[in-house]
């Protein structure tokens, strides 16, 4: 993986995102990024063409089978050489889901009654990696009712959170769980669960596999309760980047390290959702220029940003 993979997050920490729009071509080179840029049948099909071109040879079924046998262990080996140093926090989290600052919503900061222990804010984060969606979910909500749970498949993400300074066992549990798994086990209930995010864990499974986890997250939902998702787009930079002989499926591909990613489209991002029994309450594309300046390149990014509720009556 590498790290231009993740969201510029130094231009996100601002809250003038998303209004940059590239109005003038000639001036593309004067900014880092621009904003909701439109792609125009050139830019899709030059897209095309490149992923005929990655996907012409697919990895041998052999493979195939180990690193979907093995996909734990890869994202081990990737966290045992970057340790919490690859992905950077998620200060875009509160822009983009502004729904996880509590803070405004706790009615007492310096006590927690037992009505509100009862009543608190369950938030589940699902491939919570080191934690950097975690701990500035944490540290924003200091004061507030809120729980988070997180799971990781990889058991290195998972004591790696633990050993966070920040990890505080009243306030948060990790625990480690394979969502592609037929069998999990949870320390939370069916219904239980106000918020689950899913931030880039999607793509990096099986896409055959992606229906059954969406449906048993579902089911620990609490009515009324939300899925909050953010992840790759089709004709991200990062996958027209890959060579051939990558590729494992369309719009699935293996990285050099091992670890898969897929591109979604918004048809199959809300197929997956909907077909879970869930009301979509956003879904849109981020469509995003970001340019070096220095070397004159431009990388279009495509993110996929999407909310799912579960109905209150059904
Ligand atoms: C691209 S990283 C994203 C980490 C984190 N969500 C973030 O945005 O910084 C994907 C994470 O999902 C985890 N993961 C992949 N497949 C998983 C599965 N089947 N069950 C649970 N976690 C999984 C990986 O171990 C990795 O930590």
């Amino acid at each position: 993986m590498e790290n231009d993979e993740v969201e510029a997050t130094e231009n996100r920490k601002k809250p003038q995102f998303g209004t940059r729009y590239l109005k003038d071509q000639d001036e593309v080179f004067q900014h880092n990024a621009w904003d909701d840029v439109e792609w125009n049948d050139d830019l899709i099909k030059s897209a095309e063409d490149k992923l005929k071109l990655n996907s012409q040879t697919l990895v041998s079924v052999e493979n195939q089978e180990k690193y979907e046998a093995e996909a734990n262990l890869f994202w081990d080996k990737f966290y045992n050489i970057h340790e919490n140093r690859f992905f950077k926090d998620r200060h875009w989290l509160f822009t983009e889901f502004p729904e996880l600052n509590l803070v405004s919503t706790s009615s007492d900061n310096s006590s927690i009654s037992e009505t509100e222990a009862s009543s608190r804010v369950n938030i589940l984060e699902v491939g919570c990696g080191v934690g950097n969606t975690v701990f500035p979910i944490l540290e924003t909500n200091v004061g507030s009712n809120v729980f988070v749970y997180c799971c990781d498949f990889s058991e290195i993400a998972v004591s790696l959170v633990k050993s966070n300074p920040l990890y505080d066992p009243q306030r948060c549990h990790s625990f480690v769980c394979d969502i592609s798994a037929d069998d999990w086990d949870v320390p939370f209930q069916e219904n239980s669960l106000d918020f689950i995010i899913l931030v880039f864990v999607l793509s990096a499974i099986n896409p055959d596999k992606m229906q059954s986890s969406i449906n048993k997250l579902a089911k620990y939902l609490k009515l009324g309760g939300q899925i909050l998702f953010r992840d790759y787009g089709k004709y991200d930079m990062v996958e027209l980047r890959f060579k051939n002989g990558r590729c494992l499926k369309e719009h699935f591909y293996v990285r050099g390290d091992g670890t898969r990613v897929f591109f979604f489209s918004e048809e199959e991002v809300d197929n997956l959702f909907t077909a879970a029994g869930l009301v979509q309450t956003q879904l849109y594309s981020s469509k995003r220029l970001q340019v070096n300046r220095g070397k004159q390149i431009k990388m279009y990014r495509i993110w996929i940003q999407a909310k799912y509720m579960k109905p209150l009556c059904s």
